[in-house]
């Protein structure tokens, strides 16, 4: 059965002000002088974004994997990745029945050997599709997707941050209308019978529905994808986040109302995920609209992560465009500069919707301030930090989510130790180094997510074998 708790969306309390931070680089014989008034500069975009308990992506290919100068910037910059192409219902089911997980093996298990996350891409699409399922219609149709959803997901279950369940189910243009295909021709309800499978299947994912042309808040389709995710929310549909495609050029522009766009979904109870940023351009105007999209994701408490569609600029589906952060040589652009810098700059997470008018520049007193703020949210926890593990449980395994929530003066480095009940497993761990897998099993952090905030919070995961009942966390850090 479906626990909720495992997957709630991470809780951010107000982040403290951190001391500014001055780092003094000598290079070329030259002193510089970089300060940040809200974080220590980080210099990759997983670790930045990670200061805010955010994830930064790059969807990547696996035949790529043996390009040095691609993987040496996959893994020193990104702690997410999603499959490109390999995910795909093409590639998982070439013939029906007949899976083929090899080349999204090879990009999961780059990933989680290094402590990545990994967005799955994706369950039910009306395109990239084999033969065989292009051929189908009706119920045979249904059967087939929901099988390939329930396969899919299971086979991965555990090991998928968050997955596409289903990919661009609306027109385009002005109607609002779903898109015509074999899918959505075998009933109005095909979205919400995958998502209730993938539930099923991979109990501890996220589930996401996913689009493109979903950025501009005024847009028909925009508004078409709010009222599914709400439908689903009040009745009950089992869905997580909202993809925002956000694939940016001069005929769809970053849209000046797109912070408006993201937290409008994120009220209806989801978080959001840029899933596929790439925008066409160069120099500053290219610059300018990626600081500006991550300026909007800093700004909405439940947008927890960013990923871009390709590392280095000839790896995009769009070359022509240069949309991506690093040139063809791989050096990085004044886009990823902006990038990062934003991600650095940290934005403070508002709790609410963000203003549409300026905020006062003084507040009013009404009444006398009080001498002590009132706590809106739970203090911070005693001590250096501390853990709480939630569990979604089957017959014969598990998934535990584990919180770390870091104490009044944050952390560098945290573990969690917990004891594994006798005769269960860890098989595999996401977001934490394990030591060991049964019995007393300590759970490191990895590069991105050492730090944590005072009162802030980051989650990690394990698999096992067994039953997980009865597992107490107990948390020292550094
Ligand atoms: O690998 C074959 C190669 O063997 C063959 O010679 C060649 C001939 O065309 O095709 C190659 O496969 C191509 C594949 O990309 C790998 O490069 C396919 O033709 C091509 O259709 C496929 O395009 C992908 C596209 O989805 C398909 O719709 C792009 O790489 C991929 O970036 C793109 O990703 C989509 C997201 O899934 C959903 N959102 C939009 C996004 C961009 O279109």
């Amino acid at each position: 059965m479906t626990d909720h708790h495992a997957i709630r969306p991470r809780r951010r309390g107000p982040r403290a002000a951190l001391a500014s931070v001055a780092v003094v680089a000598l290079a070329a014989g030259t002193a510089l002088l970089y300060a940040s008034s809200a974080n220590a500069a980080e210099s990759t975009l997983g670790a930045a974004a990670a200061q805010t308990g955010r994830y930064f992506g790059a969807a990547i290919a696996a035949h790529k994997l043996g390009d040095s100068t691609y993987v040496n910037i996959l893994n020193r910059e990104f702690n997410s990745v999603t499959a490109e192409n390999e995910m795909k219902i093409n590639a998982t089911e070439p013939q029906q029945g007949r899976f083929d997980f090899s080349s999204g093996d090879r990009i999961v298990n780059h990933a989680i050997s290094r402590g990545m996350a990994v967005r799955g891409h994706t369950l039910a699409w009306h395109s990239q599709q084999p033969a065989w399922m292009e051929q189908m219609e009706g119920s045979a149709l249904r059967q087939a997707m929901l099988n390939h959803v329930t396969q899919v997901a299971s086979y991965y279950r555990g090991k998928i941050h968050s997955w596409d369940v289903v990919n661009e189910a609306f027109d385009d243009g002005n109607s609002g209308a779903r898109r015509n295909s074999n899918l959505q021709r075998t009933g109005n309800d095909w979205i919400e019978a995958a998502f209730r499978a993938a539930r099923a299947a991979d109990p501890g994912a996220k589930l996401c529905y996913n689009d493109y042309n979903i950025d501009n808040w005024s847009w028909a389709k925009t508004q078409a994808a709010y009222n599914l995710v709400r439908d689903f929310k009040q009745r009950g549909v089992p869905i997580d986040c909202v993809g925002l495609q956000s694939h940016f050029n001069a005929q769809s522009p970053y849209p000046s109302n797109y912070r408006t766009t993201l937290s409008s979904f994120a009220a209806l109870g989801v978080d959001v995920q840029i899933t596929e940023l790439d925008i066409e351009g160069s120099g500053t105007a290219q610059a300018n609209a990626y600081r500006g999209v991550v300026n909007d994701c800093l700004a909405i408490a439940r947008c927890t992560g960013i990923t871009v569609w390709g590392i280095r600029d000839s790896d995009s589906w769009r070359s022509y465009g240069t949309p991506l952060l690093f040139d063809n040589n791989g050096n990085k652009k004044p886009a990823y500069d902006a990038t990062l810098s934003a991600l650095n700059s940290g934005t403070p997470v508002p709790t609410t919707a963000p203003p549409t008018t300026a905020p006062p520049t003084t507040a009013p007193p009404t009444t006398a301030p009080p001498t002590t703020a009132p706590p809106t949210t739970a203090p911070p926890p005693p001590g250096n930090c501390s853990a709480t593990v939630s569990l979604n449980q089957w017959p014969g395994g598990f998934v535990a989510t584990v919180r770390v929530t870091a104490g009044s003066s944050g952390t560098n480095s945290w573990a969690v130790t917990m004891t594994i009940p006798s005769g269960a497993a860890v098989t595999n761990t996401w977001n934490a180094q394990a030591s060991g897998s049964t019995g007393s099993v300590r759970f490191a952090n990895v590069s991105y997510n050492g730090r944590i905030g005072a009162g802030q919070s980051t989650e990690f995961g394990f698999q096992g074998t067994g039953s997980g009942s009865g597992m107490t966390p107990s948390c020292s850090s550094s």
